[in-house]
């Protein structure tokens, strides 16, 4: 048994997540988790939202909020979301909880103690009405290069010209539209990344063989490009103050204290039940845990140069991260997801459309893992109605219900293996040690691409066998063969809970099991799994798992959503 601290990146608080936040951390990071239990791993998993920064501040201005007020409502939002999807963390937390302002504060003790920790004095846009320095992208004024009158400070939409605030023409507070605007000089802290550069480039070594390629080369670009001083503080008030005299006034950068959110949301977990519980079992000189990251491509610097750095200077023996899962996009209907435009799925809204477990499976069959991937209302009706109704659904209601009509209620009894099920065994056997290769390797839509073929054998094997017209002439021979049926149905619950667990549960309760049945999976043998249930063990025929999507209702779904097309 192996401990493995899964996290998912922090979504931020102030955007609601919609499919493409959903397929890019948080549900392959559960399947993962999932997936490691069965295994009988020690598993933590944790995940919680991402508070801090000028966002969360003007968001709550926009809505008329007290920023606290604000994020405790959208936290709920995000927690509610993700319990409808089935999420299995072991902790939701969030980045603003004390627990990680005591981390965080230690954290940058250690860095500054250990000297890397740097003054330097900048020139910041100060909005006199607004009473605060603005962040870059919170500036709007006209591009001097293409003469588009809404560029942000930060870069130029339209003609996509990185830009200085400063460079703007007729500059003014996306915050208030107030053009009182000064350039003030303000004092920031910086972490000192050059320093670090070399420790940090030996350790990037270390993980070659273990990070995938995009992270591995990101990371390898990054460092050779030369790191630059990174500015950890901000002119805000909402975050948490800076503890050095001197910057009282400031607070930390959102993203110095969001990935010590893993460690301090670990900490609100083990402060629940701190007889049973340790955050430093997981953390500090933590020796035998793998800690595996999931996140957007975008994240994928942060978690390999920044946040190890920052570990690092800390000259304390922190988990670093062993292994980092990156998945790239998903595009919506052809073009992107867009909340101001009104276009594309919420997760909210996902759930209140279909079970949990059909966004689960289609979003895990299309991951963007090696390219970008793209959602459409007609790809996942096609694949709701071919894979989980066609093969899945179809095969478990034909078998229920022909054996209750034909045998009763009960696994039947009597008849004699032959060459059908030998070959059977094998070709599954073949495809459930590729399932869970794909499974340990993190390539989800591989996976998911064998779990299908897994329940195609199943199907393949009735249609070969031919209960229903056997039975006509030898009642035994059908009994053998409905029994590996009923056997077969119990192997696709199993094999499926990762990613669909309602459906798995569903397929147990009808043979009277409870997900607390699940074996370990580390010695999956087919032939034992096919005849794990014997002749007399009761079953019930249940409702169908699945219902279709029909052609109107994808139409419907499209107007309701939005659709380039
Ligand atoms: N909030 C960031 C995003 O959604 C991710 C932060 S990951 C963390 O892109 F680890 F830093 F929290
Ligand atoms: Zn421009």
């Amino acid at each position: 048994m192996s401990k493995i601290l899964i996290t998912s990146a922090l979504p931020y608080i102030n955007g609601l997540p919609h499919l493409g936040h959903m397929v890019g951390c948080l549900l392959p990071s559960d399947i993962y988790a999932r997936y490691m239990r069965m295994l009988g791993n020690e598993v933590l998993y944790v995940a919680g939202t991402d508070e801090h920064g000028t966002t969360s501040e003007v968001g709550a201005l926009k809505e008329g909020m007290d920023v606290q007020a604000y994020c405790d409502m959208y936290h709920a939002r995000h927690a509610r979301t993700y319990r409808d999807f089935n999420l299995s963390f072991d902790y939701f937390g969030r980045t603003s909880s004390p627990q990680n302002k005591e981390i965080t504060y230690h954290i940058f003790e250690q860095l500054d103690k250990n000297g890397f920790i740097e003054e330097r004095t900048v020139k910041q846009v100060y909005s006199v009405d607004d009473g605060m320095f603005l962040a870059d992208r919170y500036i709007t004024g006209t591009c001097p290069y293409c003469g588009y009158e809404k560029a942000r400070g930060d870069q130029c939409e339209n003609c996509t010209k990185v830009l200085e605030p400063t460079d703007l023409i007729s500059p003014r507070s996306s915050v208030s539209g107030s053009s009182n605007l000064e350039v003030r000089e303000t004092k920031h802290l910086f972490l000192n990344l050059p320093k670090l550069e070399k420790r940090l480039g030996e350790w990037i070594k270390t993980k070659e063989p273990f990070w995938p390629d995009v992270a591995y080369t990101i990371a390898q670009k990054w460092l050779k490009e030369g790191l630059q001083p990174r500015c950890i503080t901000r002119d805000l008030k909402w975050g948490f103050p800076v503890n050095k005299p001197g910057y009282e006034d400031k607070v930390f950068y959102v993203w110095f204290d969001a990935p010590i959110g893993y460690i301090g949301i670990t900490k609100q977990w083990a402060d629940e039940k701190p007889e049973e519980r340790s955050w430093k079992d997981w953390w500090l000189s933590a020796g035998d845990v793998r800690h595996v990251e999931f996140m957007g491509k975008d994240n994928v610097p942060y978690h390999s140069i920044t946040f190890p750095a920052t570990l690092l200077g800390t000259g304390e023996n922190w988990t670093q991260v062993d292994y980092l899962k990156g998945m790239s996009y998903l595009t919506y209907e052809g073009g992107k997801f867009s909340k101001s435009e009104k276009r594309g799925v919420f997760a909210e809204d996902a759930v209140k459309e279909f079970p949990a477990d059909y966004w689960r499976y289609w979003l895990m069959s299309n991951a963007p893992e090696s390219s970008d991937a793209s959602f459409s209302f007609d790809l996942f009706a096609a694949v709701v109605n071919k894979d989980l109704n066609g093969v899945l659904g179809n095969f478990v209601s034909r078998v229920l219900k022909m054996t209750a009509s034909k045998l009763g209620e009960k696994v039947p009894a009597g008849g004699m293996d032959g060459d059908l099920e030998k070959s059977l065994a094998e070709n599954l056997q073949t495809r459930v040690n590729d399932y869970f290769k794909y499974m340990n390797e993190m390539e989800f839509r591989k996976a998911m691409n064998e779990l299908r073929g897994i329940w195609v054998e199943g199907n393949n094997y009735i249609t070969l066998a031919e209960p229903w017209s056997v039975i006509k002439t030898d009642e035994a021979r059908a009994a053998a063969i409905l029994r590996t049926c009923i056997n077969l149905i119990r192997i696709f619950a199993i094999l499926s809970a990762p990613v669909m667990p309602q459906t798995s549960e569903s397929m147990l309760s009808r043979l009277g099991l409870t997900m607390a049945d699940i074996p370990n999976i580390k010695n999956f043998n087919i032939s034992q799994e096919l005849s794990a249930l014997e002749a007399g063990h009761p079953f019930t025929v249940g409702e169908a798992l699945f219902e279709r999507i029909t052609p109107e209702k994808v139409e419907e779904l499209k107007q309701k959503y939005g659709s380039s097309k």
